[in-house]
Formats: C-alpha cells, sequence, structure tokens
C-alpha cells in the first residue's frame, strides 16, 4: 500500500530525514516514535505533501506522492487527513462548523464564503461527531470544549475527508492520560472498523506499544527500529532514544530531553 524509498529531507545542512525506507503492505496502526528533533514530523509531513523531499520517493498504491502538485496534491492530501497535537480548530467558530471545515478541498470558494453547507454534509458531520461521543458538543464553540473533546473535534474533521490514511502528529501530547486515552482508543477503533491506516507520532513508549501493532523508531533522522510492539524491548526503547542505562520505559520524550540537559546542568555545575 504505502511505499516509502529513501526519504531524505534536508533544511540546509541539516538533514532531519535521512535514507528513510520502509513498506506498509496492509491497513495497520503505526507508531512513530523517537526523542524530539528525531525527524518525525519532517516524515509526516513528507507524507502528507506539506513539505518538498530532498530525495527518495513515496508511493501509495502505486502512484507518487512526492512532487505532486496542485489539484493532485490537494486530491492526495485530501486521502490522508493530517491531526494535530494543537487540534488546529477554529476556537470562535462552533463544532459542527469545524467539523465541516474537513469538506473545504472539495468545495468552491464561494459555497464556503457563505457557508453554503448540504445538508448531506451536515448530518454526516453530526454523525461522525456522535461515532466520537461529542454529539452534544455540536452547537458550541471549539474552545469552550475539553482538550480531549477537541482533539475529537478533529479527528471527525479529518473522517468529513473519508480518507484512507489518517496522520497524527503527537494527537496526545497535550491531553491528561484521560483524555489521551479516549482519544487513541477513537483512533484505534477508526482503524478497526473502517479499515483506515492510521500513522501517529508518539510521545510515550506505552502508547505506542498499546494501540499499535506496528512501530517505527527513528534516531538522527534514520529509522533504526521496525518492529511489533513485542519486538520493542527496552533495550530496543534505549537505543532509539539514545539513552542510558537510567531510561525508564515511562519516560516520555520530553522527559528523557529534560534529564539530559538537567545532566549537562549538573555537570557544568560541579566542574
Ligand atoms: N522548517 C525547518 N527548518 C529547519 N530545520 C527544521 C525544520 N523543521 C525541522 N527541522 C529540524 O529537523 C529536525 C527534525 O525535526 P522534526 O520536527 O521532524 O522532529 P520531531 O521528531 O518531530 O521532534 P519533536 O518530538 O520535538 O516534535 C530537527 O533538528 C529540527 O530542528
Ligand atoms: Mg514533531
Amino acid at each position: 500500500m504505502l511505499d516509502v524509498q529513501m526519504l531524505t529531507k534536508r533544511f540546509g545542512d541539516k538533514t532531519a530525514v535521512e535514507n528513510v525506507s520502509f513498506n506498509i503492505d496492509r491497513s495497520m496502526m503505526i507508531g512513530v516514535i523517537g526523542r524530539s528533533g528525531a525527524g518525525k514530523s519532517t516524515l509526516l509531513r513528507a507524507l502528507n505533501c506539506l513539505s518538498d523531499v530532498t530525495s527518495g520517493s513515496i508511493t501509495f498504491e502505486g502512484q507518487e506522492i512526492t512532487g505532486l502538485k496542485g489539484a493532485a496534491r490537494r486530491n492526495w492530501q485530501s486521502r490522508c487527513a493530517m491531526i494535530f497535537q494543537q487540534f488546529n480548530l477554529v476556537p470562535r467558530m462552533d463544532v459542527v462548523s469545524n467539523v465541516l471545515h474537513g469538506t473545504l478541498n472539495r468545495r468552491s470558494t464561494l459555497a464556503t464564503m457563505f457557508n453554503l453547507y448540504p445538508d448531506s454534509d451536515i448530518h454526516k458531520a453530526i454523525e461522525i461527531l456522535d461515532r466520537l461521543g461529542i454529539a452534544e458538543q455540536a452547537e458550541k464553540r471549539a474552545e469552550a470544549l475539553s482538550g480531549g473533546q477537541q482533539q475529537r473535534v478533529a479527528i471527525a474533521r479529518a473522517l468529513m475527508q473519508d480518507p484512507q490514511i489518517i496522520l497524527a502528529d503527537e494527537p496526545i501530547a497535550s491531553l491528561d492520560p484521560m483524555n489521551a486515552q479516549i482519544v487513541m482508543q477513537a483512533l484505534r477503533r477508526i482503524h478497526e472498523e473502517d479499515g483506515r491506516m492510521v500513522i501517529a507520532n508518539l510521545h510515550t513508549l506505552d502508547t505506542a506499544r498499546r494501540y499499535c501493532d506496528r512501530v517505527i523508531g527513528m534516531r538522527d533522522g534514520r529509522v533504526v527500529f521496525d518492529g511489533t510492539p513485542e519486538q520493542l524491548t527496552t533495550g530496543a526503547a534505549r537505543d532509539i532514544y539514545g539513552a542510558g542505562a537510567d531510561f525508564s520505559e515511562a519516560a516520555t520524550s520530553t522527559e528523557i530531553e529534560t534529564l539530559d540537559r538537567s545532566q549537562t546542568y549538573a555537570a557544568e555545575t560541579y566542574a
């Protein structure tokens, strides 16, 4: 289905993604893990055609994705919806209208300007919100919702596009554990019930293990692990995160970063 070959993305001297190759042959839920700066977001953005790549190729069902322009690019982007850590909703707009925004790239600017959504789209939006357990919030402003509810609105907006792939960049990084679980379960259900592929950059190891069928570990722009949650041992995780013996299974990439910084600080203090 999705084939990535020797993908490289440079920003000036900085190689954010380096010769990344992997093949996903059936719809799965995939977690991408790695410490801050490993290249996870850059990889997702390349998959979504949000940024051009330096070299390499991405094909989906045989179609080359890299280098798509104009309508072909927009068409691809509607087939692989993206959700973000910060939800990216319009805060003052009501929930249904936010969800209907997911239909934007197949509607004319004029219709959008006058907010003319067909009844069928409105019904579909409510149905999706209902499925995600937030239909009763439909008329509220997005900003009045909790983080977990807002992320479900963002998922609903993505589902309006009826995408084959959902790309999620740290979808639960801003949520408390309870809401994080609700959002991950929603993504898992969407994968299982609709057969959509989900690729999520994840902050914590246990989330990747718990919800994903396959985990891709990145370090310094390269794929250093690609396997099942069972294969993701503590040793493998330590390698992905480049962490020392004090590496804790429960640690997040941010915590590891902080740990590193405090160690550097301690070293400087005692020097
Ligand atoms: N637009 C850009 N211009 C210059 N450098 C960039 C740009 N985007 C990313 N980078 C660099 O590329 C590397 C990978 O960044 P990326 O955002 O993909 O990492 P990440 O794994 O998503 O990290 P995080 O966990 O912090 O989100 C980093 O060193 C980053 O500074
Ligand atoms: Mg990122």
